[in-house]
């Protein structure tokens, strides 16, 4: 099996102010660099308004950040927008693309993901590909081919698998307090790596839904899941790094 480094994301999602954001990544970093060298990787990815700040607090630490959305264009006429560049640009090594909330929310559709996927590759960004089925498709055993569906619709047809992270995430467990069993996730993780064909063994996939410092420790321990994707429980900093040290 691929020797596959653990990857932990915090999703701040729009949560932070200038002094309680730049608070929380203080302590995450005083926290990782305590612990140099790292064994594993962390990544925070603040509010667009938080990356430049962050960004000043988390250098010299092994923290590294990310943002949480890339727009497809380089540059130009889309008021409100992102490009991967600037991104890149402010020192962010990875971009959240396709979170549920933009699906859902924003009407991002796979498409339109598979071109922020190129445009943030392009930029030297490593994409997290959020990915992950709905309660229906749940109930109606229909998960693992919705969200291999998901995958290869996401994906633009010529991508950098070492810039590629793929999240799991079923949309019923973000911020419900549910998740799937080991068992569900070991099989739909296999099924992601399956669909990515021979790159699989070497994309890192990650689990993110309702992951707190009282679950992460079997989720980290199972092989087939190469790091968690943390939304309101990376929003405290003790708790956000109880979940990572689960990883050593
Ligand atoms: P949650 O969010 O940890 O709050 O469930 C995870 C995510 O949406 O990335």
């Amino acid at each position: 099996m691929a020797n596959r480094r653990k990857l932990v994301v915090g999703n701040w999602k729009m949560n932070g102010r200038l002094t309680s954001g730049l608070n929380l990544a203080k302590d995450v970093a005083d926290k990782a660099s305590a612990q140099k060298p790292l064994a594993f990787d962390v990544v925070l990815c603040p509010p667009a308004t938080l990356i430049w700040p962050v960004a000043e607090v988390v250098a010299g630490s092994p923290v590294m950040l990310g943002a949480q959305n890339g727009h497809a264009a380089n540059h130009g006429a889309y008021t409100g927008e992102i490009s991967a560049g600037m991104l890149a640009d402010l020192g962010c090594r990875y971009v959240i693309l396709g979170h549920s909330e933009r699906r859902a929310a924003q009407g991002e559709t796979s498409a339109m993901v598979a071109e922020k996927i190129a445009a943030a590759q392009l930029a030297g960004l490593i994409a997290i590909l959020c990915v992950g089925e709905t309660q229906e498709q749940r109930a109606s055993g229909a998960a693992e081919t919705a969200v291999a569906r998901q995958v290869s619709e996401s994906l633009p047809e010529k991508f950098d698998a070492s810039k590629l992270v793929v999240a799991y995430e079923p949309v019923w467990a973000i911020g419900s307090g549910e998740l799937p069993t080991l068992d569900d996730i070991r099989r739909i993780h296999k099924a992601i790596r399956k669909t990515l064909g021979p790159v699989g063994e070497m994309v890192q996939v990650l689990y993110g839904g309702s992951v707190a410092p009282s679950n992460a420790g079997p989720i980290l321990a199972e092989p087939e899941v190469d790091g968690v994707l943390v939304g309101s429980a990376s929003l405290n900093s003790d708790g956000f790094w109880a979940i990572a040290e689960k990883c050593r």
